[in-house]
């Protein structure tokens, strides 16, 4: 289920790519910046929540000759991602109309390297979706994922759940049980970043997002 955002982000696809131009949106940028000293080697490569495409792109950038499949619940983003990985040269991609946590339960292939950028504060449970990915990911597979921790700093962010409205949740989640949980899916933390992930409209401030990249353990 994807929590009633996939209408929303249908409504926003044709102005996503704009809008996060304007609000500086990072953390492609900074999933790139963790991803490329690892010197990774990934032949297939899975995009949860890939959105218009720009992890996707990122990815292809890193990885060129990596098989890449992108998945997402909201159709009009999907469509978008399918025009931009034509504008980058990016053949053979497959493109799957799903929530996370429902391909992750229904598709039992491995991925060398799993994405998850941009969506984990809005599914109904991060852990999830984290336990899900872990148990698909190959030996020695990583997994990179974005979140919207939980702060202590009296903004917007020191609440567990914003509701957006409707059914639209943004859950978060203290940066020490992301990690907990990670850990006891297996994975171990081979690099982080925190920061500014964008700028929230109307005034709501940074949005502060942690990056982190996960490794399987090769002898699972
Ligand atoms: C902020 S965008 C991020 C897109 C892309 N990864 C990027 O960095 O530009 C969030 C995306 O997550 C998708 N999404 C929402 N709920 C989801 C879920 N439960 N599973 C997977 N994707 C979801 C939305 O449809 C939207 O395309």
């Amino acid at each position: 289920m994807s929590g009633g955002w996939a209408q929303v982000y249908d409504a926003l696809a044709p102005t996503y790519d704009e809008m996060t131009t304007g609000n500086g949106w990072s953390a492609n940028r900074r999933a790139r910046g963790l991803l490329a000293p690892l010197g990774l080697v990934p032949a297939r490569v899975l995009d949860l929540g890939a959105g218009t495409g720009q992890t996707a792109v990122m990815l292809h950038e890193l990885f060129p000759a990596a098989a890449l499949t992108l998945v997402d619940p909201s159709p009009g983003m999907l469509e978008r991602a399918r025009a931009m990985m034509s504008d980058a040269g990016v053949s053979g991609a497959e493109v799957v109309a799903a929530d996370a946590a429902s391909f992750l339960r229904a598709d039992d292939r491995q991925w060398d390297l799993v994405a998850a950028i941009g969506f984990l504060e809005l599914v109904p449970d991060l852990f999830e979706v984290l336990g899900l990915a872990a148990t698909r990911l190959a030996p020695g597979g990583h997994l990179v994922v974005s979140h919207e921790p939980l702060l202590d700093d009296g903004s917007v962010q020191a609440a567990p759940v914003s509701v957006v409205s409707g059914d639209q949740r943004v859950r978060r989640h203290p940066r020490e049980d992301v990690e907990r949980g990670a850990a006891s899916y297996g994975l171990e933390r081979v690099a982080s970043d925190d920061g500014v992930a964008f700028e929230r409209s109307e005034g709501g401030g940074p949005a502060v997002n942690e990056l982190v990249v996960w490794r399987a353990a090769v002898d699972r």
